[in-house]
């Protein structure tokens, strides 16, 4: 057999993908490229590695078995290079972050305070949703992600480093702003706009109102946090979102926190990454950084008093 480590990268991310396509995207090849590294792969071992059901493209038997080595293969070589990386030291280096949706308010706050002080350290940080951090987990693709449900798919270390109240927002013109404790059922009535299902600020919405045994009257969905800040700004109903977002309409007056029975939702936001992973000395030093300093830079705006 010459199986090389090149073939192996290539069928990795084929197998992943189940896509020649997208493939060949993430690796930076072009498509005939990549199908004549899985050609010549399935001649070396004289099996073939993928069938076409239809349209789709499927592992076989072969496929199955060798995706589990091509796995645990890339998985060593990433570490290899990420101990390499790390015996230049700390203030060199690459870091990949990875956070939720809602992070966002906050981690740029955080990281221009980190390059200040490792200035040597190229920072990259990528926002997505929470089935994509758990992929990114996953895969090993990135150092540290930060999410405010740490995921129990994947076998991860997870540190809690700051609050992350949830609390009711409506617009100025609202009948229940400024009354105090707003009792729950009464909430009830109101129509609520949502986070997509996947959002963990949703999530914790819905577990609570079911703890409570109360139905959401759910009104229209959003992806974003600034569209659900908008649509509720614009009377289409309530919402609960993270104190972080409306940092700047509170301030303006655009939008009031209801006082109302149970809230704030007392929730946390986590430092979530692999276990067993050997951090290079740069994601430790942003991971010392976070835990150690990150409630004094960006903690949630005090809740206005009713
Ligand atoms: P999200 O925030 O709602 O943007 O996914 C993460 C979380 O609160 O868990």
């Amino acid at each position: 057999m010459h199986v090389t480590l090149r073939q192996l990268r290539v069928f990795e991310a084929v197998a992943r993908h189940l896509s020649y396509t997208k493939a060949s995207q993430e690796l930076h090849l072009s498509q005939p490229a990549v199908s004549m590294q899985i050609r010549q792969l399935e001649d070396d071992l004289g099996l073939p590695l993928f069938e076409k059901l239809g349209k789709r493209t499927a592992l076989t038997e072969a496929g199955r078995e060798l995706y589990q080595y091509s796995r645990s293969i890339n998985r060593s070589l990433q570490e290899m290079e990420e101990v390499m990386q790390s015996l230049k030291g700390v203030n060199r280096g690459r870091l990949h972050v990875a956070v939720a949706s809602t992070v966002n308010y906050f981690a740029p706050r955080l990281l221009a305070v980190f390059h200040q002080r490792y200035p040597g350290i190229s920072p990259r940080l990528d926002v997505t949703n929470r089935e994509a951090l758990v992929r990114l987990l996953d895969n090993n693709s990135i150092d540290i992600a930060v999410m405010g449900i740490p995921p129990t798919e994947v076998e991860v270390e997870s540190e809690a480093f700051m609050d992350n109240p949830l609390v009711v927002i409506a617009p100025p013109s609202h009948p229940l702003v400024g009354k105090a404790q707003i009792p729950l059922t009464r909430i009830g009535n109101e129509t609520f706009v949502m986070r997509e299902p996947g959002s963990g600020t949703r999530q914790a919405m819905e577990r609570f109102f079911n703890e409570q045994g109360l139905a959401i009257r759910h009104g229209m969905q959003m992806t974003r946090n600034e569209a659900v800040k908008q649509a509720v700004r614009s009377g289409l109903g309530l919402s609960v979102v993270s104190l972080h977002t409306i940092e700047l309409e509170l301030e303006t007056g655009r939008l009031k926190v209801l006082d109302v029975e149970g809230f704030p939702l007392a929730r946390k936001w986590y430092l979530v990454y692999r276990r067993g992973k050997r951090l290079s000395p740069a994601a430790r030093a942003f991971r010392d950084f976070v835990v150690q300093e990150a409630p004094q830079i960006a903690a949630p705006v005090p809740l206005p008093r009713a």
